[in-house]
């Protein structure tokens, strides 16, 4: 019993230690070569205080909040097009660069933050490249098929 928490409790020490050391990296990291480099957008401000922007932005694209995909009402304000047109990087041959290059602006924060994110799957990461809108309904179309599917097969039983 007393050993039992002896050890619970050496357990739990090191566990809040390496907690500790983890979230200090990124302060030991600051201002070194460690630090992403993220591309400045064009214009003087974001669509919103560029604090809130780096803490937020993900809540303010979530399909789940947007309009446009659930009652068809365009939110023009946080449309992802606006953010790719605003934040795009240009590469070597004059062209914005796309997500698979490490300078893109998002791609820049999520490679060092390990964010995985399927956005780019369906909608384009640079102005100039139209997304291909009967491909995009398509493909999320064939989502929610799969989902009904699995919601009717729960429903036989
Ligand atoms: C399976 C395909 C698919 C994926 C993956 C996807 N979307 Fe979409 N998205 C759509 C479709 C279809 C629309 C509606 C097209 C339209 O009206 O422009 C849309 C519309 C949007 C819009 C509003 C229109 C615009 O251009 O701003 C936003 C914002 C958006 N998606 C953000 C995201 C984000 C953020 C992610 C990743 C977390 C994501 N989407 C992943 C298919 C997808
Ligand atoms: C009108 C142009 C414009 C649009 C549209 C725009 N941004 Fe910005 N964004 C900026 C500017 C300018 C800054 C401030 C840059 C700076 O301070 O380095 C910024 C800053 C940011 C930052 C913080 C970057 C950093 O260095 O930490 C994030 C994250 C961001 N924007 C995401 C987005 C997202 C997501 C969208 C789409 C919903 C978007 N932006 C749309 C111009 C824009
Ligand atoms: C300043 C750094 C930074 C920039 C620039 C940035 N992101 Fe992010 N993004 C993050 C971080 C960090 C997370 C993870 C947040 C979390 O998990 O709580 C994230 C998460 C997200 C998510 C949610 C992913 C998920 O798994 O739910 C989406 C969607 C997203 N970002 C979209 C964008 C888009 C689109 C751009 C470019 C217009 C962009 N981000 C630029 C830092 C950034």
């Amino acid at each position: 019993m007393n050993l039992w928490r002896t050890t619970r409790c050496a357990a739990l020490t090191a566990l809040l230690l390496l907690v500790g050391v983890c979230a200090s990296v990124p302060v030991s990291a600051g201002g070194g070569a460690l630090t992403p480099t993220i591309a400045k957008g064009k214009g003087d401000k974001c669509v919103a205080p560029t604090e809130y922007m780096r803490r937020n932005h993900m809540d303010l694209l979530d399909h789940q909040r947007d309009d446009t995909v659930i009652d068809g009402i365009r939110t023009e304000r946080f449309s992802l097009k606006g953010c790719v047109s605003c934040h795009a990087v240009k590469g070597e041959d004059g062209r914005a660069v796309t997500v698979k290059d490490e300078r893109h602006f998002c791609a820049s924060c999520h490679l060092y933050a390990a964010v995985n994110m399927d956005c780019f799957d369906c909608h384009a990461s640079r102005p100039d490249e139209a997304k291909k809108l009967g491909a995009l309904r398509k493909k999320s179309h064939a989502r929610d098929m799969a989902v009904l599917k699995d919601y009717l097969k729960g429903a036989e039983r």
